[in-house]
């Protein structure tokens, strides 16, 4: 092998090395989502068979707002559970009370019949999609499971419809 191919090669690879090192933060950073697992924990929420259908009903349980579940004290959030009744199924939904609009606490106003958020007037439906008033998105929905008639939510979020 002549010292000039040598020299080439020795380039070439430098050159590889240094754009590996370029991508794999970028490529770990756009699969980290992928592989990420949730540190929050399951909460305790109650037993469904309390909750009537088509009645939201709120509970307030104690949730962390930070992945360190360790290092920040849980704080009580109010998580709305609702059985709609949806296509003749029962559909449960684990409502978060926060306005999407600048984060006020909404209410369930049983004489009207939809989440109503006391700061703009903001009208939410049973199931948390937005219908009246300044809210720009649906109320965000907690994660749930079911563990036999309990339910748990955890401070994962997902957006309504
Ligand atoms: S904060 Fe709810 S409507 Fe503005």
């Amino acid at each position: 092998m002549s010292r000039r191919r040598f020299m080439i090669m020795g380039i070439n690879a430098a050159g590889a090395a240094t754009g590996l090192l370029i991508a794999a933060p970028i490529v770990g950073d756009i699969l980290s989502p992928v592989f990420y697992k949730s540190k929050q924990p399951w909460v305790m929420v109650a037993d469904i068979r309390h909750v009537p259908v088509g009645v939201p009903t709120a509970y307030v349980v104690m949730l962390n707002d930070s992945g360190d579940a360790w290092q920040v004290p849980a704080v009580p959030r109010t998580v709305y559970v609702v059985k709609a009744n949806l296509s003749n199924a029962v559909q449960l939904i684990t409502l978060s009370n926060v306005c999407t609009h600048m984060q006020c606490d909404v209410h369930w106003d049983v004489n009207l019949q939809v989440f109503l958020c006391p700061c703009h007037g903001g009208l939410y439906s049973m199931i948390g999609t937005n219908i009246g008033g300044p809210p720009p998105q649906p109320l965000f929905r907690y994660q749930h499971k079911l563990v036999g008639t309990t339910l748990y939510v955890r401070n994962v979020l997902t957006e309504g419809q």
